[in-house]
């Protein structure tokens, strides 16, 4: 009984309840709540219905978790106050929110102050190279529509509503994030489910491209990052800078990222497409072949990328018109 109460506690107390549903899934869990604390179970029921979260901290506030099921840091503490509390940080809007940006704090500071800040259903994915690349990029360019594909926990999307309050935000998964469902609204991202190397799944989210910046944060694999790149600059999606964050930088591969950039450096010097799609095409697999068959046909698109400037940042790389 008391693993099931401090099971619990754990993940609403690390505002990971997300925890709470993979085990809910397990009939013998189920019953082993509702053998334990009947209003616990109805909680939880409900919140796996609802993914409210704010309902969620309001109701547990009201449990008495037994002392001897909480971890000894938590055994002084009053779980009532901790629960209301969550639930105050996570009512937060983006009005609320935004308010962090009037001491105009960077990407930085704003993925340490929100990771344990918000709880952790909003956890940021994003390290010191990652707030430098964005911070340069900011410095340079006025972004003012930004399409992050790949969502995870919310986090970025949290801590790009925070960073540029009045930019427009896009987001892509191909899951329904993984967080609290109204994180998004309260970050007012305009969220399509979709896989970045889906054409049809583009289409849908670039009905208000070009976007100033588009970042890759999904697959993280190679001709999935060069695949949706190809397509999304053949489609003109982004004005100012398309980002693909964390690639495999390993050399010695015949298919390896670091040869995508010398194919595209030959192709800003000799500006000869066909060659170029030639060689790109080899970084297809059977799961890309639709956005590559598009990249061929319609390679006379892609001249603008014979003009583009190309930086990295450790391992992710910034391309600039
Ligand atoms: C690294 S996480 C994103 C982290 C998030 N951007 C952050 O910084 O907090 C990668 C996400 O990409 C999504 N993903 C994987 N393959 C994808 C695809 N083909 N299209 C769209 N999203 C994909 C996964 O579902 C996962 O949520």
């Amino acid at each position: 009984m008391s693993l099931v109460y401090s099971y619990i506690f754990n993940s609403l107390v690390e505002g990971l309840p997300i925890r709470i549903i993979n085990f809910y899934g397990d009939p013998k869990f189920r019953a082993e709540i509702k053998k334990s604390d009947a209003s616990l179970y109805r909680i939880i029921d409900e919140y796996v219905k609802t993914r409210d979260l704010v309902e969620l901290y309001k109701e547990v506030s009201k449990i008495k978790f037994p002392i001897e099921s909480l971890p000894p840091c938590y055994q002084e503490s009053n779980s009532t106050r901790l629960f209301s509390e969550m639930a105050k940080l996570f009512s937060l809007k983006p009005e609320h929110l935004n308010r962090f940006n009037e001491t105009q704090l960077d990407y930085s500071q704003i993925t340490n102050m929100l990771n344990p800040m918000l709880a952790r259903e909003t956890y940021v994915l994003k390290y010191e190279i990652h707030c430098c690349m964005y911070e340069n990029i900011l410095k340079r360019n006025a972004i003012s529509s930004i399409l992050e594909i790949g969502v995870f926990l919310g986090g970025s999307t949290h801590a790009w509503r925070l960073r540029l309050p009045k930019c427009k935000l896009y987001s892509m998964d191909i899951n329904h994030p993984h967080q609290d469902r109204f994180n998004l609204e309260r970050c007012k991202s305009k969220f399509t489910i979709g896989s970045a190397i889906n054409m049809k799944d583009l289409l849908k989210v670039t009905s208000d491209a070009p976007f100033d910046m588009i970042i890759d944060d999904a697959s993280h694999l190679l001709s999935h990052q060069i695949g949706t790149f190809l397509a999304l600059s053949i489609m003109h999606s982004w004005s100012i800078c398309y980002v693909i964050e964390d690639l495999d930088l390993k050399e010695g591969e015949q298919q390896s990222f670091m040869n995508f950039v010398r194919l595209l450096r030959r192709f800003k010097e000799d500006k000869d497409v066909n060659a170029f799609m030639d060689s790109v095409y080899k970084f297809r697999t059977e799961e890309t072949n639709e956005i590559f068959d598009f990249a061929v046909i319609n390679r006379g698109e892609l001249m603008n990328l014979a003009e583009c400037n190309v930086s990295f940042f450790g391992d992710n790389i910034c391309f600039e018109h």
